[in-house]
């Protein structure tokens, strides 16, 4: 007798340690499971699903004030200090950059012509070099010929340093997204545009659009014999919301501070708006609101007083009145002064950190 009780003691107590094996391992699967949940949280804000639908990332723009460029020394120290915005930017995935004029637009200034991606805007000469420049350094490298004739603000453009962007797509890389030019070749009636995307083959895209644009095309499965390449023209926004992946930054030119938020790309503006100065708060001592379009404003040689002082808009006397947070972002800075340059990419990436709040209000 004893022996069967002994038998079904034992029996019982194998079976409670399967039953907790058993448990544990759920508990360790179901743990990785939430683990590997939170990681694609985290990697791909940007293909959060809403409804079934693809949900627009979050957006951060950066302004700064052309007038940087006018303390540069020599043509080549001027090139080089707009490539290090331009760098900063595509680090941190700006997707907008403003420049803004400073001195609010002043009758004296040498004025230059350009066109941004709302129109041709007549500029202080060393915002349109510095807008110049950040296109120019944008473009993917094989479209370059087809956009920016020789100019002189573009001569020192070559030594810089490349930003080596996710959509600067060389010809045997493969993406289903490129960058494209517009050729002017006949096409049949009702068939699409052909357009150079970078490749050996070109591209027939779905659209007639006019002979130099420039456009992003979306690949489409190809046969390898057909001799040319199938795409549909989407949308410059396309690829990072389908597939997260940074596809550049757009430029902005606007001729005084206020115009940085009134004439903001987004139908309802910047719901967050970032001022920059050592005179702002700490840094440390911010929370992040969860934002749809950011913007963070650095100033110019004298900072943002003077921009604000130029501005015949604005009424208030301090420029923290103006933002919603006004930051010091290197609270007990070594120098006596942080360069607007330098200052862009330390804000940044002081910044970067306190935005993964974007990942929670994805969710
Ligand atoms: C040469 S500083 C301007 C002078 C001034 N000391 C200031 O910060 O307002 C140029 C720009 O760099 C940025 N900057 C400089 N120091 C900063 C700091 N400690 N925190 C945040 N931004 C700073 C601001 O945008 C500033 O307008």
């Amino acid at each position: 007798m004893g022996r069967v009780k002994s038998d079904q003691k034992q029996k019982s107590w194998s079976e409670i340690n399967k039953t907790r094996k058993e448990e544990k391992r759920k508990w360790k699967e179901q743990n990785l499971v939430r683990k590997m949940e939170k990681q694609k949280v985290k990697e791909a804000p940007k293909l959060e699903q809403n409804n079934g639908r693809q949900e627009e990332p979050p957006t951060v723009s950066i302004a700064v004030p052309g007038s940087i460029l006018e303390t540069a020394q020599s043509p080549e120290l001027r090139a080089y200090l707009s490539g290090q915005i331009a760098r900063a930017a595509c680090i941190f995935q700006v997707d907008e950059i403003v420049v803004f004029d400073d001195f609010g637009d002043e009758a004296t200034a040498k004025k230059a012509e350009l066109e941004d991606n709302y129109g041709l805007k007549t500029m202080r000469e060393s915002c349109v070099q510095l807008g110049r420049i950040l296109q120019y350094m944008e473009c993917p490298q094989y479209l370059r010929k087809h956009f920016f004739p020789i100019h002189n603000h573009l001569k020192f453009c070559g030594i810089l340093n490349p930003l080596n962007a996710p959509h600067h797509l060389s010809k045997d890389e493969e993406f289903e997204y490129r960058e494209g030019v517009v050729l002017n070749k006949p096409v049949k009636p009702g068939r699409g545009s052909i357009v150079n995307v970078g490749l050996l083959k070109e591209v027939h895209v779905d659209k007639l659009l006019t002979p130099g644009i420039r456009c992003t095309v979306k690949l489409l499965p190809q046969q390898e014999s057909s001799k040319k390449l199938k795409g549909v023209v989407v949308a410059p926004s396309i690829p990072k919301i389908e597939t997260g992946v940074y596809w550049g930054y757009t430029i902005r030119l606007a001729n005084s501070l206020s115009k940085v938020f009134s004439q903001s790309p987004y139908k309802d503006g910047y719901d967050l708006t970032i001022g920059t100065s050592d005179k702002g708060t700490s840094i440390d001592e911010f929370q992040c609101p969860t934002f749809k379009h950011a913007i963070i404003v650095f100033g110019g040689v004298q900072g943002l007083e003077t921009a604000l002082e130029s501005d015949n808009v604005l009424n208030v006397d301090d420029p923290k009145f103006i933002f919603d947070h006004y930051l010091n972002t290197l609270p007990n800075q070594g120098s006596k002064t942080i360069r607007t340059e330098e200052a862009v990419l330390v804000t940044l990436s002081a910044l970067r950190p306190k935005f993964n709040y974007i990942v929670s209000c994805a969710e």
